[in-house]
């Protein structure tokens, strides 16, 4: 169970943050509405969450996953692929040294997304993508590793973070879409498969057996209300034309 998540409030300059998507620029006014609406729905899950203040410096830095990993041992802050986002990892350590006593750093030439990482049980897959490379991966297993923890890698084709395909749903159930449906690292999963025109909502997120779900996704909400989990729906869709989703947005542990 989580007990806490930490957000961050998007900056204006998030209208300049990093994108493929093609689907117009953020309208920044009702991206603080929707990202309020995000905090009272991991609120209603119960958790306590610690909002950030803007940081106008990093047009992305509202999607917190990607800095760092949280695991019930440690943090671990990464070194993101994006060059635009590396300085976003100071203030994310800054914070994070009121609730973790051990916390360590990927170093260069290692690049990780914690977007790219996806925690089930006490193994982490880590997706090899334009953000995370092999160097990177390699010295986060290391680290798991020294906890008794695990880690295994992922060839990622077609997604720009692991975590854009596959979400873990706790119970041995992972929604998943495209390149993930064949994949042969997790065939022993109960999978629930994402219709393709719906793909970007397998960037859903578990919490305390709640799973949020992105609005506007009907197939997807009925796959996952079918194996017996209640959902919310949130709008993201001022996120959503960043490439960013329902993790990216937060760090729950
Ligand atoms: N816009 C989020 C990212 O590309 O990292």
């Amino acid at each position: 169970m989580f007990t806490k998540a930490i957000v961050r409030t998007p900056a204006p300059s998030m209208v300049n943050g990093l994108t493929s998507a093609q689907l117009g620029k953020p309208d920044y006014n009702l991206a603080i509405k929707q990202h309020a609406e995000y905090i009272k729905a991991l609120e209603s899950c119960g958790l306590d969450v610690i909002c950030l203040d803007a940081d106008p410096d990093f047009p992305d830095s509202t999607f917190v996953e990607d800095v760092a990993l949280l695991t019930a041992n440690s943090a671990i802050i990464t070194n993101p692929g994006a060059l635009s986002r590396r300085g976003e990892v100071k203030g994310m350590r800054a914070i994070l040294d009121d609730y973790y006593t051990q916390i360590y750093a990927i170093q260069s030439p290692g690049t990780l997304e914690a977007g790219d990482v996806m925690m089930v049980g006490t193994h982490f897959y880590i997706g090899l993508s334009e953000r995370t490379n092999r160097n990177g991966a390699e010295q986060l297993i290391a680290n798991l590793e020294s906890y008794e923890l695990s880690g295994s890698v992922v060839e990622l084709k077609d997604v720009l973070h692991l975590k854009t395909g596959v979400a873990y749903l706790e119970h041995n159930n992972l929604v998943a879409c495209g390149e993930f449906l064949s994949h042969p690292d997790f065939q022993e999963f109960n999978l629930i498969p994402i219709d393709a025109t719906e793909s970007y909502a397998a960037n859903c997120i578990w919490v305390n057996d709640t799973v949020l779900v992105p609005l506007g996704f009907p197939k997807t909400r009925e796959a996952i209300r079918s194996v017996g989990y209640q959902t919310v729906e949130i709008d993201v869709s001022e996120f959503q034309k960043l490439d960013g989703g329902l993790s990216c947005l937060s760090l729950r542990f």
